[in-house]
């Protein structure tokens, strides 16, 4: 069992937190859960009233004692998703005011997997610059684009097109995507 800590900011699409949460709970990981203000605003928002039900704790914003906040931390990778553009911002200037940005922080100076899913559209020459700031230090950028060709018939179907992805950057083998070739079907067009 490996710790994850799952950061949530205040862009669109909650869901994916909720998923991976759900899935890394079912391949039995532990979860510590870190929420922006505007997190829990938006999450409500989309329907999720109280996200720290699918995690095995929560973290406060403004604890920076946490032991994620240290690069001692015992945790082996950390997620955000949804990752706003604000968020994207404050870690790539190495502005570390809140905790999850700081866990962020310490993930890319330890060189733990760092994931970020980042929501907005379209994307101006900041945003784009500053993942690519990212990915070159280290972070794993997975931008919340679903796929469509294992034909998903449910949003979670969608969304976890994402989450799967998200797990294996973090280093959790999953089921979720059947891998491509296993069972590819070619549909008549
Ligand atoms: C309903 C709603 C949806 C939003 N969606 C996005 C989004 O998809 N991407 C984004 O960068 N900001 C989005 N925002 C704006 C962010 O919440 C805002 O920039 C905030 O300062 C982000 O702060 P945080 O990164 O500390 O969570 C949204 C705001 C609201 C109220």
């Amino acid at each position: 069992m490996s710790k994850f800590l799952v950061g949530v900011t205040g862009a669109s699409g909650t869901i994916y937190a909720s998923r991976l949460l759900y899935h890394l709970k079912r391949l039995n990981h532990s979860t510590s859960l870190v929420m922006t203000e505007t997190a829990k605003q938006v999450a409500a928002y989309e329907g999720f009233s109280d996200l720290s039900n699918f995690a095995d704790e929560t973290l406060s914003i403004n604890d920076f004692f946490s032991s994620v906040a240290s690069g001692n931390g015992n945790f082996q990778g950390m997620a955000i998703l949804p990752c706003s553009m604000g968020t994207l911002g404050k870690l790539a200037s190495g502005i570390a005011d809140n905790l999850l940005v700081r866990a962020a922080d310490v993930c890319l100076k330890e060189k733990r997997s760092l994931v970020l899913v980042p929501r907005e559209m379209p994307l101006h020459a900041i945003h784009l610059e500053n993942m690519l700031k990212l990915s070159k230090i280290g972070a794993c950028i997975i931008p919340a684009t679903p796929h469509f060709y294992a034909f998903p018939k449910t949003i979670e179907d969608l969304v976890d097109s994402v989450v799967s992805k998200v797990l294996t950057h973090l280093g959790v083998p999953n089921d979720i995507v059947p891998v491509w070739g296993d069972s590819h079907v070619k549909k008549d067009s």
